[in-house]
C-alpha cells in the first residue's frame, strides 16, 4: 500500500476495512468511501475549497445543541431526510397515509388534551377546527390511537421558539371508539426554517428561499401499527411546490376551508370566520 494515486487509492482504503466483522458496517463504509472518492474525482476541489468544506461541516456541528440540530437541517435541505423516508415508507396501499419529515420542533410527551379541546394556549390567531378519523388498512376505525399534534402560530413560530410559559399549539389526543380525533387551534402560516446557521448561508448563496408551506404536524402511535409521522398542508399555500425540505406529497394537501361565523361542524357557536380541516389517517399494521 504505497505510491497510491487518484485511481488506486479507493481500493486501498476499502481493503483496510476488509477485516471488519460487522458486515453491515463494512458495507456502509465501503459504499461511503466509493461514493465520496467519486465525488472528489468529479468535483476536483482545490485544497482551499476542501478546507472550506471542512469548515462548513465544523460550523454545522458547532451550531448543534439540545435545542438546535443543524445536521438534521442540512439533511432536510439536501433532500436526504425525504430520501430516507421514501426508502423506509413506500406503501402503495391508498388506505395507508403517507409520511413526511419530522422536523426539529417535535417535543416528546406533549400535554394531553380532550377531544374537541382548544390548544391555542397563550396565542392568538384565526380559529381553526381540525378533525378526522384514524383507520386500519381495511378502513375500520381504530380506537385509542395516540395522536400527537404540533404546529406553528399564525406568524410562523413554534412555542419552543418563543418565551412562552408552557406548551402551546402542541398536544396529545387519543382517538375515541369511532377512531375520531378533533381539536381547535389557530391557522398556521408558512414559515422559514432557521437561517442563522451554515444551512441558512447555503440557501442564501444558492438563491434558495427557506420557506415551508403552512402545515400541521401529526405523529400517530398505536400498538401493532407502524408509527406514522406526517403533516397536512394548506391547499392554497404558495410554497407547496418549493418546500425548503422537499416534504410535500399530494395526498397530504387539503383545503383549510374558510367558513363564516355561525355554527361550526362540532356545534360550537362562532362569532368570527374560522377555518376547518378534515383529514382521515390510515395506519399500516406492523409486520
Ligand atoms: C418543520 O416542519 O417543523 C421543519 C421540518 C424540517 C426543517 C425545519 C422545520
Ligand atoms: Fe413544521
Amino acid at each position: 500500500m504505497r505510491n497510491l494515486n487518484a485511481v488506486n487509492i479507493t481500493d486501498a482504503v476499502i481493503e483496510q476495512f476488509s477485516g471488519c466483522s460487522d458486515e453491515r458496517l463494512k458495507q456502509v463504509l465501503n459504499s461511503l468511501v466509493t461514493h465520496l472518492h467519486a465525488f472528489i474525482r468529479d468535483v476536483e476541489p482545490t485544497e482551499q475549497e476542501w478546507t472550506q468544506a471542512i469548515d462548513f461541516l465544523t460550523r454545522t456541528g458547532q451550531m448543534c445543541d439540545d435545542k438546535r440540530q443543524e445536521f438534521i437541517l442540512l439533511s432536510d435541505t439536501l433532500g436526504v431526510t425525504m430520501l430516507v423516508d421514501a426508502i423506509n415508507h413506500h406503501s402503495s396501499d391508498p388506505m395507508v397515509s403517507e409520511s413526511t419529515v419530522l422536523g426539529p420542533f417535535y417535543v416528546a410527551d406533549p400535554p394531553e388534551a380532550a377531544q374537541g379541546e382548544s390548544i391555542d394556549w397563550n396565542v392568538e390567531g384565526e380559529p381553526f377546527l381540525v378533525e378526522g378519523r384514524v383507520h386500519n388498512e381495511r378502513g375500520e376505525p381504530l380506537a385509542n390511537v395516540v395522536v400527537d399534534v404540533w404546529q406553528s402560530d399564525s406568524e410562523g413560530f413554534y412555542d419552543v421558539q418563543k418565551e412562552l410559559e408552557g406548551a402551546s399549539l402542541r398536544a396529545r389526543f387519543t382517538t375515541d371508539a369511532q377512531g375520531r380525533y378533533a381539536f381547535w387551534t389557530v391557522t398556521p402560516s408558512p414559515y422559514p426554517i432557521p437561517t442563522d446557521g451554515p444551512v441558512g448561508k447555503m440557501l442564501e448563496l444558492t438563491g434558495r428561499h427557506p420557506y415551508r408551506p403552512a402545515h400541521v404536524h401529526f405523529m400517530l402511535m398505536a400498538e401493532g401499527f407502524d408509527t406514522l409521522v406526517t403533516q397536512v398542508f394548506a391547499e392554497d399555500d404558495p410554497y407547496l411546490d418549493s418546500d425548503a425540505v422537499f416534504g410535500v406529497k399530494d395526498s397530504l394537501v387539503r383545503e383549510y376551508q374558510l367558513l363564516p361565523p355561525g355554527k361550526a361542524p362540532d356545534g360550537r357557536s362562532m362569532d368570527v370566520p374560522f377555518r376547518h380541516l378534515t383529514y382521515d389517517f390510515g395506519l399500516k399494521a406492523s409486520r
